[in-house]
């Protein structure tokens, strides 16, 4: 007892110890940037404000600019994005170190789901609800980019959304705001590290704020109009989230939001952003999105686009100029103030010494790290990892799933099965002069998994896209040869990704034609489809006997596929998107309100179209097992709940089938009456665990006020009193366990 008391004591001091020192830092830190700001011209505070682009790759409609180095040089630039490479960073940052200041430039890059090494799409690793996998997709993607001259990453993109058709819906963590908000913590943290500065972490950005995601008709960059109680229930609590775990920068979006461009909306940046929330961090626009403004209709000219932005609350300005051609000018006129751009310069010098860059601009500029990380092995063993936990099991008939080790011919067909690039998805990063290209393919997985064992026959069968049917016969052909034929169909990995949108969501071409020849084989199929967001696929579903749904996997696909399909992974991960049955359902979402006619069942279509049941293929939270867990035991431990109180909700599961595995347990809410209409069912809480065969595990939730609590008419965040029903189950329709409890005054 004694030893443990010490032992706290221990944690305790070193916990104030350390606090002590992060308070002595930043008031450093404050006094430095205070000292450099003293000294720094109205041009060089302008100069913080001001972010190019290099001109290695474009993300953007780039604006080439002969004069960027001696712009840098005179202080007039305080960031660039899309240089990559210890060297070319470092050549940078040494003509930044000619200016009069010597204020170090920012790096910059998407680093979305990897940098050499490619992790799943964010959607697909969302689709873990593995909050430990995904901090580690994001430490290894700051490992290796911070080794790579970079400093900081735009991402994690946090945008809600429910609507399939938007390409960018693949970047994010899905459809539910509470899962959404705990993965967008996690990244933050996964790129960030434990503390500002570390020399393998990037500082993060949260965006795109906001209400991106609910772009009108799905359509990429379109106008978004929404009540402010479902900005604020919906949209806004990841980006809240990311600033609690201290997110280092924000991104403003491109969207109108009711009539606003959020880079110039006040009431998003000022008063709720860097008001309500207190953030000390700093924004940045996104791509020219201060000049974009003129173009939306809101300002005349450049000169009002950087007033309007600047006054709103965006801190710098990503490749549009505005702010370097107008702000003097804005100044003289006393139409912006000396102190506003103080207020952004300071937020950004002060991340320029979290991260040391004033002690050592070259700090992340070493090519000997940079070799060694990017070669480092274990990174791709991570890669694998993440890959074979976001793997979705939709369909499985008489366990024709995992495949045997010993099957002696296998035909494996489609046209994703040979590619290797295709399975990095959108927004990987082609690393100059770095073997960007290193990805196990499909095939590649197969071999290596049970290329001694089994023979393997491959055919392409058919394109992604178009409708030539001359690979079909040849398909047939090695499908008739085989035990088991493996297809791999899906989407391109550019039909999804920034303007990417579609406005029919199916399964392109006639892929799923292919599917139909193969099966008339009479052979057991099992289908892979690759998506960048959930596909209509209904003659798949209805007729293929297992589907395994892989988005896409990045660097370590082939392997991670094959260690579902043989049994080495158990697949566990489930959807955090609607599936829809028809993209005309879209949007569709799980946690919608009731209407005052809901439709009885299926041929009720009151409520949904004449034409079509508003019910989705696959519901959120849907994944399967090749084993099976059983639900018992709900205790709730009181009935009625005081607003101070905890409701303390066990339950027990248990591994029924032959197979370890693991369960992603879901608790879901629904208030009966509210005063504002609740949603029929919402997220509140979720477990994942493992269980050997035969295993039982109780769990716990704990539920509180907050996660009774919603913003009322007054946009007040309240609990009311009244019944709430509690559900348990595998996803948000199947529900195993139900009970009710009342919060009472
Ligand atoms: C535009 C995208 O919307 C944003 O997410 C990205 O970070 C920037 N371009 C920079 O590439």
């Amino acid at each position: 007892m004694k030893s443990i008391n010490r032992h706290v004591l221990y944690i305790i001091i070193s916990i104030t110890i350390s606090s002590q020192t992060t308070q002595a830092q930043k008031k450093t830190n404050e006094q430095r940037v205070d000292s450099v700001m003293s000294l720094m011209t109205l041009e060089e505070k302008v100069g913080q404000l001001n972010q190019y682009s290099d001109d290695l790759i474009a993300t953007g409609p780039i604006t080439i600019d002969a004069d960027k180095a001696s712009q840098i040089k005179k202080g007039q630039v305080g960031s660039l994005l899309n240089c990559m490479g210890s060297e070319r960073t470092r050549t940078w940052q040494k003509a930044a170190m000619q200016s009069r200041l010597k204020i170090p430039l920012l790096f910059a890059q998407d680093v979305i789901h990897g940098y050499k090494t490619t992790f799943p799409i964010p959607l697909a690793e969302s689709c873990s609800w593995d909050l430990k996998a995904i901090e580690l997709s994001a430490r290894v993607s700051a490992t290796e980019a911070s080794a790579s001259g970079i400093n900081w990453t735009f991402a994690p993109m946090v945008d809600i959304c429910r609507d399939a058709r938007w390409g960018r819906v693949m970047e994010g963590a899905g459809e539910d705001t509470y899962l959404g908000s705990k993965i967008a913590y996690a990244r933050v943290k996964g790129f960030q590290g434990d503390k500002p500065g570390e020399i393998n972490s990037l500082m993060a950005c949260a965006k795109h704020f906001a209400g991106y995601g609910a772009a009108l008709g799905g359509r990429d960059y379109n106008s978004v109009d929404m009540s402010e109680r479902q900005l604020l229930e919906i949209y806004l609590p990841p980006f809240k989230a990311a600033a609690n775990a201290h997110v280092a920068t924000f991104m403003s979006s491109f969207n109108d939001l009711n009539g606003l461009p959020s880079t110039g909306n006040r009431h998003l940046l000022r008063d709720i952003l860097k008001g309500n929330w207190k953030y000390d961090g700093f924004v940045v626009s996104d791509w020219s999105s201060i000049g974009e403004m003129i173009t939306h209709g809101n300002v005349k000219d450049g000169y009002e686009a950087a007033l309007c932005a600047m006054t709103a609350g965006c801190d710098m300005d990503m490749e549009s100029r505005n702010y370097k051609n107008n702000l003097i000018q804005l100044v003289k006129d006393k139409k912006v103030s000396v102190s506003l751009i103080d207020d952004a310069v300071k937020r950004i010098l002060h991340k320029k010494f979290e991260l040391g860059l004033f002690d050592d601009p070259y700090k992340f500029c070493n090519t000997e790290r940079e070799q060694k990380e990017l070669n480092d092995p274990t990174h791709a063993l991570a890669a694998r990892d993440v890959a074979k936990r976001s793997i979705v099991l939709l369909k499985n008939d008489n366990h024709l799933l995992p495949l045997s080790k010993n099957t002696k011919t296998i035909a494996f067909i489609g046209p994703l099965v040979k590619p290797k690039m295709q399975n990095k998805g959108f927004w990987d990063v082609e690393v100059p002069g770095i073997d960007s290209a290193y990805v196990v393919s499909q095939w590649e997985g197969l071999v290596n998994k049970v290329g001694k064992t089994s023979t393997i026959l491959y055919a392409k069968g058919c394109n992604i896209e178009g409708n030539n049917r001359d690979g079909f016969a040849e398909a047939v052909n090695v499908a008739k040869q085989a035990d088991v034929v493996i297809l791999s169909i899906g989407e391109r990995r550019d039909m999804s990704g920034e303007a990417k949108s579609r406005s029919i969501i199916e399964i392109p071409g006639i892929q799923e034609e292919l599917l139909k020849e193969l099966l008339a084989t009479g052979k057991p199929v099992v289908v892979i489809i690759n998506a960048g967001r959930p596909l209509v696929f209904n003659y798949t579903a209805k007729n293929a006997p297992a589907i395994i749904y892989t988005w896409w996997l990045g660097s370590e696909a082939g392997n991670a596929i094959a260690d579902v399909m043989f049994g080495d992974y158990n697949p566990s991960a489930k959807l955090t998107m609607t599936f829809p049955a028809s993209t005309g359902q879209v949007p569709l979402f799980y946690n919608h309100f009731n209407t005052g006619r809901p439709p009885k069942n299926d041929s009720d279509l009151r409520n949904s179209y004449i034409d079509l049941p508003i019910y989705p293929r696959y519901e959120f939270g849907y994944g399967l097992s090749y084993t099976s867990f059983q639900y018992s035991q709900l205790h709730l431990n009181k009935k009625k709940l005081k607003s101070n109180e905890q409701l303390e909700v066990s339950a027990t599961i248990t591994n029924t089938g032959n197979y370890d595995g693991e369960e992603i347990v879901q608790l879901y809410l629904h208030d009966l009456v509210g005063s504002i209409v609740r949603p029929v069912t919402e997220l509140k809480d979720f477990k994942k665990i493992a269980l050997k065969v035969g295993e039982s595990k109780t769990i716990t939730f704990s539920i509180d006020a907050e996660k009774l609590s919603f913003f009322n008419q007054e946009l007040k965040w309240v609990a009311e009193p009244g019944e709430f029903d509690i559900m348990i189950g595998a996803s948000s329709k199947d529900i195993q366990l139900k009970d009710r409890f009342e919060l009472v005054e």
